[in-house]
């Protein structure tokens, strides 16, 4: 979309609502804030990005396996994954208006006032954005729904809807592996919905109380592990071909890159060229505590820059987190990684648990001094703890044990089809043929995701053999995909409804047609026109739909 025409929200969604793509959630009702319902053309586009996602993360490669999990789980493990710690927002609310906010988001909140509150307490900088009043000490506010398990309502009975996917790969993780003919590197991907208590739900269905979230935990070695097995560890100063086969001897750093690439690579083939959207490494003191490195992929929308989906190097801090709160070993055997240790004498060995030592002291003081933003120096005792975790951890990697390590890129449904609406949606200026001005509304989709592929038109609705071909062919191909039929109103009113679809071609049966059993196809976004037969319409319907 030409960046003139980028749409306003208010278009967008208006123009959602005429078609069918998204709604209010309960809107007879008055609506919930943060709920949104996908109608017939929404909940099309939403199965085709998903499928495209499941077929380019899981189904067209080997080694990934695929989970669909509860979405009320243990409440331990919301505790060992430190959602019940600390997933929390500072929330504040005004004194006088009695509105909950983010603490962290009043800036943008004013920012969107059309009329700005002056603070009512003369001088304050941390006033509400809605009314000018005084606000309350923000407090961290926990963002998961609970819910009571069984018929008696007793803190004992309380689970949590969960707030991602994620946790149910690694609470799963040891009976994939041993069901799935997998082994380290290999991922589990899950799709399905999670649920935010958000303070403050805002930007239409960006930031949304229910959502949905295509995740991607990929479990690798670690690079003492490769370091062991191979004399060395590929990390990206090494330059490595990460376009090319993945490789065994392929350090965190690699993969972590590898898997950004890879994403880039979907995001372009479901319709947003690379450069509508930016990759933001996040600095040091930005990243969570057990993350190595964070990369945001950056999306335009109309209401700013905004995360559509991140891909972070989690270490081993999730599987060891839950080996700890449940008592499981997560540990993976690893018979080559064994043998290659047997080759080591003690003085190898020696020397390997001294390097790994060295290593994890100066990583974590490293950490740690970036979050602070000053030199940080590590305690003995601190310095004890580290180097005694190391050396067991070398026992183990020793005899071919370890926790493997996770790359995870995890990206939102909601947001990614709110992306593509945005990029898709264009108002062309146009004249018509008695040269009057006149707006086409249409909805640029790659065909790979637009909810519906074809419409066709007879266009005589009384001409008998034109409805009987047109027939056939909406018959048969709707057994191949979603196709729409369409016998109502001039061709051009035809054509401008399936522009606002998105649909990429429009059939017209003719009089033609009936003679030579060839059709006009009309291209969506060139509005131009073709006869193809029903042989050349779907070969060039299945190279456009195929990953
Ligand atoms: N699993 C990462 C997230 O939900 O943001």
């Amino acid at each position: 979309m030409a960046e003139e025409n980028k749409s306003s929200l208010d278009a967008l969604s208006a123009l959602c609502k005429r078609r069918g793509f998204i709604y209010h959630s309960s809107e007879i009702y008055g609506g919930m804030p943060g709920f949104w319902d996908y109608g017939p053309l929404g909940c099309e586009l939403k199965q085709n990005v998903k499928q495209a996602w499941w077929q380019f993360t899981v189904r067209g490669r080997e080694d990934v396996a695929g989970l669909d999990a509860t979405i009320i789980m243990h409440p331990k493990i919301w505790k060992a994954s430190g959602h019940l710690d600390t997933f929390a927002d500072p929330m504040t609310m005004c004194k006088d208006c009695k509105k909950l906010m983010r603490a962290d988001q009043i800036k943008d909140i004013y920012a969107d006032q059309k009329k700005k509150p002056q603070p009512k307490v003369a001088g304050s900088d941390f006033f509400c954005p809605y009314c000018g009043g005084e606000l309350t000490e923000p407090k961290p506010f926990n963002l998961m729904f609970k819910t009571v398990v069984g018929p008696i309502d007793d803190p004992s009975n309380v689970a949590y809807l969960r707030p991602e996917t994620a946790q149910a790969i690694f609470a799963q993780f040891l009976n994939v592996l041993s069901t799935s003919r997998q082994a380290v590197p290999f991922g589990i991907a899950q799709m399905g919905k999670s649920f935010r208590n958000e303070v403050t739900p805002r930007n239409y269905t960006f930031r949304s109380r229910e959502f949905e979230q295509m995740e991607l935990e990929f479990f690798i070695r670690p690079d003492e592990a490769i370091e062991l097995q191979y004399g060395h560890v590929v990390t990206l100063a090494d330059n490595p071909d990460i376009d090319g086969p993945v490789q065994d001897d392929w350090g965190w750093e690699v993969w972590h890159k590898y898997w950004v690439e890879q994403r880039k690579r979907f995001l372009n083939a479901v319709g947003l060229p690379t450069e509508h959207f930016v990759e933001y490494w996040q600095k040091p003191d930005e990243l969570a505590h057990y993350a190595r490195a964070c990369v945001d992929i950056e999306y335009d929308f109309p209401f700013g820059r905004q995360e559509l989906e991140g891909i972070a190097a989690r270490s081993d801090f999730d599987l060891s987190q839950h080996q700890k709160h449940s008592g499981v070993s997560q540990m993976v055997f690893d018979d080559p990684l064994k043998q290659a240790a047997k080759k080591l004498d003690d003085a190898a060995r020696s020397a390997f648990i001294e390097k790994t030592k060295s290593e994890w002291v100066d990583r974590r003081q490293k950490a740690l001094s970036a979050k602070a933003g000053r030199e940080i120096v590590l305690s003995a005792e601190e310095v004890e703890e580290i180097k005694s975790a190391a050396q067991k951890f070398c026992l183990n990697l020793f005899d071919g044990k370890y926790i493997p390590h996770v790359i995870e890129p995890s990206a939102g449904v909601d947001r990614l089809m709110l992306a593509l609406l945005c990029e898709a949606y264009e108002e062309q200026r146009l004249t018509d043929e008695k040269g009057k001005d006149d707006i086409r509304t249409v909805l640029h989709l790659s065909p790979k995701v637009a909810p519906v592929k074809a419409a066709v038109f007879p266009l005589i609705k009384k001409d008998e053999a034109q409805m009987k071909f047109a027939r056939d062919l909406f018959e048969k191909l709707r057994r191949k995909f979603n196709v729409q039929w369409d016998v109502s109103g001039a061709i051009g009113r035809r054509y401008r409804r399936q522009d606002e679809a998105g649909t990429p071609w429009c059939i017209t049966v003719d009089e033609q047609t009936t003679k030579d059993g060839t059709f006009t196809v009309r291209e969506r976004d060139s509005m131009e026109q073709k006869r193809m037969t029903t042989a050349e319409f779907l070969a060039m319907a299945y190279e456009a739909l195929e990953f």
